[in-house]
């Protein structure tokens, strides 16, 4: 089963720069916060991970995330003015690290796409924890120009890296990029991001019913005791221009229920708070998880939320705030990290910002209707970061 065709994808309302109003209790000398590494939101979920977007393209055409009908040749891409320097990231990036954050991702688009990338992770590798800690620094990746460079990134202080990869079959794989680009060249990414010490490594596969679903089996075949962690993503409502319906979203439990059939699986308990991954093990004979063979996970924003613990704040490309992955508007950072004044109140504004916070989309979501908000408004993943 193939889908060379999106019928149902939604003309692109462009949200980016519709910035939310900057606190204005930050500036003043009795409101303003100091990191302490212990902030906490409206619903006393901690600051813990931030999501760097550095490009809003990519060469892929997933048709659940970048259909091509909508980001054509006419697609007005942001312009290299408009997206924060490396110096602009890691100073933002900093910030955050003195509020609580311990883990940075690098997303996209592709992130491997922006040029001289290592320069920017070099810089962040650089970054330590109020206790002196490095950060669980990584990055998502579709794995296309992870052969080249993978060692480069492993060399400037990347740790780990997660590889999108949605199907082992080739046909299918190639109708799903939308670019016709080759399983091949993906799994030689992976391997030379094993080779280069880029682990542990994570490959990510979302689901469509009926697009993919038949690959669940041979992926789980092939990761099995290779010590990667392969996890399978339920197909979300992010975004506005994918045309998602309920329909094309196969529930984990299903997922979990087809793979344990043939190879049976024990549930793992989490390893951190507010992980959005639920872990199962293979089992042995005697219906132990065995280690040697591994553990997939399941992430089902959809069918069960996990914004109880969401510690995940996100910068997009042009260094807008978003607190949630399913929000409309972001805070402009930029204009505050490019004002030579300003840019002292970060810290401040950052703090007021994230407590503040009350987000919390898909739980809301599956506790109405079941399905999707009125998505005209949502951000694009692909500006936004995974
Ligand atoms: P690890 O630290 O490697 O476990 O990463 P992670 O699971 O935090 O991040 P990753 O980017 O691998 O997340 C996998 C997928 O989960 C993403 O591509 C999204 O589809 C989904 N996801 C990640 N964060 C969120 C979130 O905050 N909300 C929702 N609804 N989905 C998310
Ligand atoms: N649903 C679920 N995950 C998505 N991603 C992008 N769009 C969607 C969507 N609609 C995630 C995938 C992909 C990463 C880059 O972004 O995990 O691997
Ligand atoms: Fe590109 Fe990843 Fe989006 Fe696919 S899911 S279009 S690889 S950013
Ligand atoms: Fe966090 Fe929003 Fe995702 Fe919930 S929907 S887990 S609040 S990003």
């Amino acid at each position: 089963m193939t889908e060379r065709h999106v019928p149902r994808v939604i003309a692109l309302v462009d949200q980016r720069s519709a910035g939310l109003p900057i606190p204005t209790a930050a500036f003043a000398a009795e409101t303003r916060i100091t990191a302490d590494g212990l902030l906490t939101d409206q619903r006393t979920r901690p600051l813990r991970d931030l999501r760097i977007s550095v490009t809003d393209r990519c060469n892929f055409r997933c048709s659940y995330c970048m259909p091509k009908e909508v980001f054509n040749k006419d697609h007005l891409y942001l312009p290299h003015s408009a997206l924060l320097s490396f110096e602009e990231i890691t100073r933002i990036a900093k910030v955050f690290v003195a509020h609580g954050v311990q883990k940075i991702r690098l997303t996209g688009g592709e992130p491997l796409l922006r040029k001289n990338i290592e320069s920017l992770i070099a810089q962040l590798a650089q970054l330590r924890t109020p206790q002196g800690h490095a950060l669980d620094l990584t990055l998502t990746t579709n794995g296309s120009l992870l052969a080249r460079k993978a060692h480069a990134l492993k060399a400037a202080g990347l740790q780990r890296v997660t590889v999108s990869l949605d199907g082992l079959d080739d046909a299918v794989f190639r109708s799903m990029n939308d670019v016709d680009f080759p399983v091949a060249d993906v799994l030689a990414g992976i391997e030379a991001a094993r080779e280069a010490g880029l682990g542990p490594i994570k490959v990510n596969m979302v689901v469509k019913r009926g697009t993919n679903e038949n690959q669940i089996l041979p992926m789980a075949r092939h990761f099995r005791g290779s010590g990667m962690v392969l996890r399978f993503i339920e197909y979300m409502d992010v975004g506005a221009s994918n045309g998602w319906r309920m329909d094309d979203v196969l529930p984990s439990s299903e997922i979990v229920k087809r793979i344990h059939a043939e190879l049976p699986l024990v549930q793992l308990d989490p390893s951190n708070v507010g992980e959005t991954a639920e872990r199962w093990g293979y089992a042995n004979a005697a219906g132990q998880h065995d280690k040697t063979l591994g553990e997939i996970g399941v992430i089902s924003s959809v069918t069960q939320a996990f914004c109880g613990d969401c510690n995940r704040a996100r910068l997009s490309t042009e260094g807008q705030l978003y607190l949630c992955l399913f929000a409309s508007q972001g805070y402009d950072l930029r204009s505050l990290v490019r004002d030579p004044v300003q840019q002292a109140d970060l810290e401040s504004v950052i703090g007021h910002i994230w407590r503040g916070r009350n987000d919390n989309y898909s739980e809301s979501r599956s506790t109405q209707s079941g399905d999707s908000a009125p998505a005209q408004r949502r951000v694009e993943m692909s500006y936004i970061g995974g």
